[in-house]
């Protein structure tokens, strides 16, 4: 059997939906891409005539957009009948943690991704293929096809194959990641949709990048490489710690172990814990799937990535409580970067939410710039009541956080931020002026000159 893919459809226009099919439209001028979503905020602001206002800030996205919506990319809140006309349909739509009920704090909650099986049982057409590209546990594939073949009847030919499909892009580089992947991953077990699928990539990917194995190592592939490079971040965050109390330095100790090639230099960056959608996420669930299949052991292993990642913030904020004489009633702290890393508006999991938080509780006043980050999204992430509605406020320039504050915490390892004017911080904040940096993007020396007092992430050895 042979498929030419002409149709697909994508259900879910987030942080992968939006970035994934701009690029496959992009690449295959001959296949028209329809993104779907519920949320009709999202889709209308996919359909901005403003590209500035899309609803996800990614380097090189508004260029792809320009070249692609309205010719062979759509958005549309038309889900069924997106569905009709699709010989392809991605599942691309959020996959969070359980919140109540069994496996609640750490198994994944599919009830989205359940309601697509049943649309598109519903609504499709012929043969189907249907693609995860949302990272699922290992074995969802078979719960959408149990869906799916209720749906199946010889008389009108109607017939799923579900692949498994997941994606490794990393918010910030999202473009370059999908163009240029280190791998493209397809789990299947027929034949003519695997080809299908990959015939899609081999217009820009070379050959020799697809992999295809059986879907259920596939499914597990994507969670147990986010477990890995959370692992690294971990074990660097450790050492951070011990770096501080041995008048060691953090950045010199990852370069010295990077440069083994058997371990590798990237993801070796100490700083605040990481954030994002999906590492704590896919741990967690990693960890709800070990203790399931009686793992206890490792699942524990498993347990420590997140426990040391919390461990982190907690420690960051203890340090700056202990630096600034023991209180922050009162003070002012400008807070440099919000999102949960440089390039992007995301601030889902961002370690400057909890830090932040502890902060507020302590009676500190908070004045917060983040240049893609919208104030709205701050305060909803902060939770802000009356109580502490007054303690907050986000500013537009880096200068306007830092007026009258006591001390400036580098949380976002923002472009801007590496070059801080100290001359001109130095007279608009209080003294004595500190610099808390997670992220190690300041100039030590140059901001010692100017009279502030500095503590460096994972340095104990600037004096
Ligand atoms: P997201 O929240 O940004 O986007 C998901 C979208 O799906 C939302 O706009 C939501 O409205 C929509 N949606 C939910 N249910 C729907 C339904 N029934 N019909 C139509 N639309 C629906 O999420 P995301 O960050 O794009 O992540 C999606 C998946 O991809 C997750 O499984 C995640 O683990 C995985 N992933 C994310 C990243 C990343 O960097 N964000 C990278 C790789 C994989
Ligand atoms: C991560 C993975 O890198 C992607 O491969 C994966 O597809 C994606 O998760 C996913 O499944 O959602 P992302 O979370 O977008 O991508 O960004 P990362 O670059 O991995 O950064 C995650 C967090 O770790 C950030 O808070 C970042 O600041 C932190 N980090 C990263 C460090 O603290 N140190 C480092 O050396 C690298």
């Amino acid at each position: 059997m042979n498929l030419t893919v002409k149709n697909i459809c994508c259900i879910g226009a987030g942080y992968v939906g939006g970035p994934t099919m701009a690029v496959i439209a992009s690449n295959c001028p001959s296949i028209q891409v329809n993104l779907v979503d519920i949320n009709k905020n999202r889709i209308k602001a996919w359909n901005e005539k403003n590209l500035n206002k899309l609803p996800i800030y990614e380097p090189g996205l508004s260029d792809l957009i320009l070249k692609t919506r309205g010719v062979n990319l759509h958005f549309s809140t038309e889900i069924e009948k997106c569905i009709t006309n699709a010989d392809m349909i991605f599942i691309s739509v959020n996959t969070p943690t359980k919140t109540k009920g069994i496996g609640a704090g750490k198994a994944v909650d599919l009830r989205w991704i359940e309601s697509c099986a049943r649309k598109i049982g519903e609504y499709s057409k012929g043969l189907t293929i249907v693609v995860e590209k949302s990272t699922l546990p290992v074995r969802t594939a078979q719960t959408i096809k149990d869906i799916l073949k209720a749906y199946e009847d010889n008389n009108s030919k109607r017939h799923f194959s579900i692949l498994s499909n997941p994606e490794f892009l990393a918010e910030g580089t999202a473009i370059n990641d999908l163009e240029c992947p280190d791998r493209v991953l397809i789990g299947g077990d027929e034949e003519y949709a695997i080809e299908a699928l990959e015939n899609i990539y081999l217009n820009w990917v070379e050959k020799e990048k697809i992999l295809k194995t059986d879907i259920w190592s596939s499914e597990l592939s994507k969670l147990i490489a986010n477990a890995f490079l959370a692992q690294r971040i971990s074990s660097i965050n450790s050492i951070s710690a011990l770096c501080e109390l041995t008048e060691s330095n953090i950045s010199d100790v990852s370069l010295a172990v990077g440069m083994d090639k058997r371990i590798g230099a990237e993801f070796l960056n100490a700083g605040p814990g990481f954030g994002g959608s999906c590492f704590k996420k896919d741990i967690l669930n990693l960890i709800y799937i070990c203790n399931h299949y009686g793992l206890t052991e490792v699942a524990d292993y498993w347990e420590q990535v997140i426990l040391i990642n919390d461990w982190q913030k907690k420690r960051i904020t203890k340090k700056i409580i202990e630096k600034l004489f023991g209180t922050l009633s009162n003070k002012r702290i400008a807070v440099l970067g919000f999102s949960f890393k440089a390039n992007t508006n995301d601030t889902r999991e961002s370690p400057a939410i909890d830090i932040c938080k502890d902060f507020l509780e302590e009676g500190c006043n908070l004045s917060i710039y983040d240049p893609k980050v919208e104030k709205e999204q701050i305060f909803k992430d902060l939770i802000i009541n009356s109580e502490n509605y007054s303690k907050l406020e986000t500013t537009d320039t880096i200068e306007k956080a830092c007026l009258n504050s006591d001390a400036i915490i580098v949380m976002t390892d923002w472009q801007e931020f590496y070059k801080l004017d100290f001359l001109k911080l130095s007279k608009i904040m209080r003294k004595p002026r500190f610099i808390f940096d997670t992220r190690n993007v300041i100039n030590l020396k140059e901001a010692k000159n100017f009279g502030f007092r500095i503590w460096n992430l994972g340095d104990g050895s600037f004096q």
